[in-house]
């Protein structure tokens, strides 16, 4: 079993995974965008949590990472938190799927689209990783515009169980394969 990358670079963001001495930065970076937040992610159900439980959290980030399974990072610019990603192994040995959020004062720069351009580059470099998805709710436009406009491919739909206020429990599947993603956005 592979163990994913820690650190990935792009032309403004360094992905890098949360260490237990990012736990007062990660707080406070949900908690100015919780309201934002709130909508689309399911994990926002358990905020606030407490620093010794965000600190436990990232502890297990940490295990998970060592033992080969998902990777959470936080996106930076110098020492600033513009958001949070990462790796997740949901759908069988050779694929990974990405998952993204933006600090709600640092929407619409480009930066999530970074983030899964970087990604999707990382996850090929991985031994065996052959496809890497995105999914997102059908109401999450915002989300979807991104896989589209890295040329992701559209999967199905699937009906789920609604994880989130805004969210109708329609899920939809990008994907990606390595002989399509082009060599040129490798970085
Ligand atoms: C969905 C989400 C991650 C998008 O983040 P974002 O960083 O604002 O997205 P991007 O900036 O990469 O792309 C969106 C826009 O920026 C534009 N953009 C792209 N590169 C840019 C750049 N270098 N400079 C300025 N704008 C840029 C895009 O054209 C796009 O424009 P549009 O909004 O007019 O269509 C963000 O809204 C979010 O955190 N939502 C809540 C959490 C969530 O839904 N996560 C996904 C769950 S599936």
């Amino acid at each position: 079993m592979s163990v994913l990358p820690e650190r990935v670079v792009g032309p403004r963001l360094v992905l890098r995974r949360w260490r237990v001495s990012d736990m007062e930065v990660l707080r406070d970076a949900i908690q100015d965008s919780i309201d934002h937040l709130r909508p689309w992610m399911s994990w926002i159900e358990f905020e606030p949590l407490s620093d010794r439980d965000r600190t436990a959290l990232i502890r297990r980030w940490e295990d998970d990472w060592k033992a080969g399974q998902e990777v959470v990072f936080g996106a930076f610019v110098g020492d600033q938190v513009v958001g949070g990603c990462g790796f997740h192994k949901r759908a069988g040995p050779q694929t990974l799927e990405i998952g993204y959020w933006v600090h709600v004062d640092h929407l619409r720069r480009g930066y999530a689209s970074e983030m899964a351009r970087i990604l999707t580059s990382a996850a090929f470099t991985v031994p065996d990783i052959e496809r890497v998805e995105i999914h997102h709710d059908k109401a999450n436009t915002r989300s979807g515009a991104i896989p589209k406009a890295l040329g992701y491919h559209l999967g199905g739909e699937s009906t789920v169980k609604p994880h989130a206020p805004a969210t109708i429990g329609i899920d939809i599947a990008w994907s990606m394969t390595k002989e399509e993603w082009p060599s040129s956005q490798y970085v």
